[in-house]
């Protein structure tokens, strides 16, 4: 079923002049570029993914009728990616372009979230970055520099350029808007293109990014080496004990009582109540405390990775993430996610033994290399600023994989780059929210049911193949893409975005909570009333 959105008017009128064929669209590519397919699509369809997929298999549904392009491009003689372009009907089209982002150090086509533009009624597109592999996996890059780069930004930037092409071919009129939705690596995609390329995007929305690529990774390592096997590891049945003590203790600190630790780094957290009685030790199936090696180790993972010479190299996870710690530290090596990176792309040393060669020299390293040149660390967006384009970032308080003061301290880089020589504030073109009890990039711990669902990147895909926006709330209050919209083309800069948490995760099952999120540095402060409605809440700062 698709709807149409009171904000974007549907001007179609036109139609388009292209067929939706390989032969129709090859005359206007750009040399060397090639037509894997083009295939139509009517109203309500489903588009069946070319396989092998591994990082985004599942079939968008209830699309509008539209042309579905996969196109190839040679970035080099060793190098080539693909990016697929979702292009609606005209008259279903809303004049805007949709780029979408990836996961991890995975590739593919992100078609799920693609599907999810085209219900808003944008042309949308997503690069496979260059290579095909699982989001742990970044083994593909050993001896292959040019695909490095293809994952670190090229394939990005030419898929948006070719896309742009396309669009005024297709339908014989530029494109007004062009904007960015990406999570996780993809949130770090949208930053480093918008540094690179100010005019690739009009509006980005980052999640969850890992934009310091060289410094998160060497944090993945130290992290998972913090918890190596031995009596100080801190085993799979602990993670929830822990997140359970923390619940206990942090979730009335934070001024109510209501399931969600909304402020992690205000926690005052008594350590030794998890300390296992004198002369007892951890029974190994059901553990009901932890020995006193790991509650040292339980200190270095909550402690902020600093390293010689007092060097701050990257912040840690917060308390109440537990419920996501199997991924990076359930296992007895460090996640491939790091340790593939240092071996594989910096190293380039198939020999490299994290347990005897990992130590400062490679986070400097790496500083000096950058493999890929993926780390989105410049601050000053002055350019992306002038011609207008607005950023909104945001990060969960309870993300398990990427820390959330990756989150903050982009912000603030960028306010100690730019606020002090202009004469306004940095709010005037990026804006950073907080998500208290949201997850990596989607969900919430059992534990904690918050509100997470606010049409962020791919968020739309955990409820549902046919999804797009807020179901029931289709508008800028209650969706952040729609937020961003509208401060881009109208001016109207959001203060607050509500988050929604649905009965079961499932839309037709009614809402269970509702609770605004504020723009950093503020914070959600209860006003009194029922704390499941968004309306017993108020930004402000205390
Ligand atoms: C759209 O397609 C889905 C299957 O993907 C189907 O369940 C649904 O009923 C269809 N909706 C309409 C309005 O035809
Ligand atoms: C491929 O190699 C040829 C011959 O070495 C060279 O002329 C050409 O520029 C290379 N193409 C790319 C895209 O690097
Ligand atoms: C990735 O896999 C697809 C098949 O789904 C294939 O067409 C494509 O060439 C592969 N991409 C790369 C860069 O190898
Ligand atoms: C598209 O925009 C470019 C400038 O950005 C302009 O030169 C061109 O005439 C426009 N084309 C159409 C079809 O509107
Ligand atoms: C740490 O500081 C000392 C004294 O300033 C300096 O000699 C040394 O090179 C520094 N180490 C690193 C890794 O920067
Ligand atoms: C990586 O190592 C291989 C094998 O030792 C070597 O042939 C290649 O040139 C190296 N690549 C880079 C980018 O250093
Ligand atoms: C890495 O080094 C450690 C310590 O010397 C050794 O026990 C381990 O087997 C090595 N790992 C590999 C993969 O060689």
């Amino acid at each position: 079923m698709h709807f149409t959105l009171p904000l974007l008017s549907l001007i179609g009128s036109a139609a388009a002049v292209l067929e939706c064929t390989p032969k129709a669209f090859s005359s206007i590519l750009s040399p060397g570029a090639y037509v894997v397919a083009a295939t139509s699509l009517k109203n309500n369809g489903t588009f069946k993914v070319p396989g092998p997929n591994i990082n985004f298999p599942v079939a968008p549904t209830d699309m509008p009728p539209l042309c579905a392009l996969q196109v190839q491009i040679p970035t080099s003689n060793s190098s080539f990616f693909q990016f697929g372009l979702y292009l609606p009907d005209a008259a279903h089209w809303n004049k805007r372009m949709l780029t979408v982002g990836n996961y991890g150090l995975g590739g593919g086509i992100n078609w799920l979230a693609m599907g999810s533009g085209t219900g808003y009624g944008f042309a949308a597109m997503s690069t496979d970055t260059g290579h095909n592999s699982s989001l742990l996996d970044g083994t593909w890059a050993l001896g292959h520099p040019q695909q490095m780069i293809d994952w670190g930004y090229r394939s990005m930037h030419m898929s948006v350029v070719q896309s742009k092409q396309i669009i005024k071919a297709y339908y014989e009129t530029n494109h007004t808007y062009s904007y960015y939705s990406g999570c996780s690596n993809g949130g770090r995609q949208g930053l480093k293109n918008m540094q690179l390329y100010p005019a690739d995007f009009d509006g980005v929305l980052a999640g969850c990014a890992p934009w310091w690529t060289t410094h998160f990774e060497s944090w993945i390592v130290k992290v998972g080496l913090d918890n190596a096997p031995g009596p100080g590891q801190i085993t799979y049945p602990q993670f929830s004990l822990i997140e359970a003590e923390v619940q206990r203790q942090c979730d009335t600190q934070d001024g109510v009582k209501d399931g969600i630790v909304s402020d992690p780094k205000a926690c005052n957290f008594y350590m030794n109540a998890l300390l296992c009685p004198t002369n007892s030790t951890p029974s190994a199936t059901k553990p009901t405390c932890l020995s006193w090696p790991q509650l040292q180790t339980l200190k270095k993972i909550w402690t902020d990775y600093i390293d010689t010479n007092a060097t701050y190299v990257h912040p840690t996870l917060n308390m109440g993430s537990e419920a996501q710690w199997p991924l990076l530290l359930g296992g007895s090596t460090p996640s491939s996610l790091g340790v593939d990176y240092m071996r594989d792309w910096l190293y380039n040393n198939s020999n490299w033994n994290y347990t005897t060669e990992y130590d400062y020299s490679t986070v400097q390293l790496a500083d000096g290399i950058d493999p890929g040149s993926s780390t989105a660390d410049k601050f000053d967006l002055s350019a992306f600023r002038a011609r207008g384009g607005k950023l909104i970032t945001y990060h969960g308080t309870a993300d398990g994989i990427v820390p959330t003061g990756s989150g903050p301290l982009y912000h603030d880089n960028v306010y100690a780059t730019m606020s002090p020589h202009t004469s306004s504030q940095i709010g005037d073109f990026f804006r950073f929210f907080l998500v208290p009890g949201m997850q990596h990039c989607a969900n919430t711990a059992p534990i904690q049911q918050a509100p997470w669902y606010f049409a962020g990147a791919n968020q739309a895909g955990v409820l549902g193949t046919g999804v797009w926006s807020t179901p029931g709330y289709k508008n800028a209050q209650h969706d952040i893409l729609l937020a961003l919209i509208e401060w881009t083309e109208k001016g109207i800069a959001p203060n607050s975005v509500i988050a929604t948490l649905f009965n079961e995760d499932n839309p037709a099952k009614g809402v269970k909570k509702q609770r605004p999120l504020c723009v950093y540095p503020q914070k959600a402060m209860y006003r009194g009333g029922n704390v499941n409605l968004a309306t017993s809440w108020v930004c402000g700062t205390n």
